[in-house]
């Protein structure tokens, strides 16, 4: 299996891996969702099953809830655990103050509550989701589905008034029907191409009735971990100011694809 990982996922394993080392005996984490978070998951289990480290996971969404569970990661509510030592999560994009989009998954509220509730953020991406700017992926903004076509038609007119590039919004779909979120909203994508102050389309998205919350993730990534195919790794800490590169040796076990087909 491990043969056949592409160098985008081997980029996601590396950067993954790196950031469970920051994981310590009796933390309660903020569990990411995503394909790069996946693999946090199972590097954690596998952690877990090797070290018999003890940590308590609080998912951001079903799915990352249903693999934890399947790879016997002990899992809690956020009303259970109130508090969490670190939250390790992707992101579509990063930029160099290391504000983020997120929501690609449609997980975003429970991420950014999650990691809102952590003392720390970790991002772990493959290099492709450094941008200069954000925007040129879509900003997923969830609202509640009632009068979801007034929300999008004022968000629109909002954006008038903001420093973007474009202002294009379509409702996320799964086939035929609106895909509807984990907690039963809907998702609209907002096609801005470039977001020139993404702190204020933050705070002006959020006044919106019906808007329940934005993927602009701002002041609440610490650490960047960027994977590379090749097995290098950066790691960008922004408080500290500090980056510095690492080799991460591409051995996964047979136990980390234990869950995959
Ligand atoms: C989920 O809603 C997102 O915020 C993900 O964290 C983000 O889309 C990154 O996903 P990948 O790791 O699959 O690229």
């Amino acid at each position: 299996m491990a043969a056949e990982l592409n160098p985008i996922d081997k980029a996601k394993f590396v950067a993954a891996k790196r950031a469970t080392e920051y994981v310590q005996d009796g933390m309660k984490l903020g569990l990411g969702t995503g394909s790069t978070a996946a693999w946090m998951v199972r590097c954690l289990a596998e952690r877990i099953r090797e070290e018999g480290l003890r940590v308590t996971g609080v998912p951001t969404s079903t799915r990352t809830a249903e693999l934890a569970r399947s790879l016997g990661v002990p899992i809690a509510s956020l009303d259970d655990a109130k508090w969490l030592d670190l939250t390790i999560d992707g992101a579509d994009e990063f930029d160099p103050n290391l504000a983020l989009i997120k929501g690609g998954g449609a997980a975003l509220l429970q991420e950014k509550i999650v990691a809102t509730a952590s003392d720390q953020m970790i991002v772990i991406a493959d290099a492709a989701k450094e941008v200069s700017q954000l925007g040129a992926f879509p900003l997923p903004v969830e609202v509640i589905p009632f009068g979801w076509q007034t929300t999008k038609a004022l968000i629109e007119e909002t954006l008038v008034g903001l420093d973007v590039m474009n202002r294009d919004c379509s409702l996320r779909m799964n086939g035929a029907k609106p895909l509807i979120t984990d907690e039963a909203n809907y998702i609209i994508d907002l096609h801005l191409k470039r977001i020139g102050n993404p702190r204020q389309v933050a705070m002006v998205l959020n006044q919106i009735p019906g808007v329940v919350e934005n993927g602009l993730f701002i002041d609440i990534c610490d650490i960047v971990v960027i994977g590379h195919g090749d097995g290098r790794v950066t790691v960008r800490d922004i408080n500290e100011g500090t980056e510095a590169d690492d080799f991460i040796e591409f051995a996964p076990t047979d136990n980390i694809f234990a869950d995959m087909e």
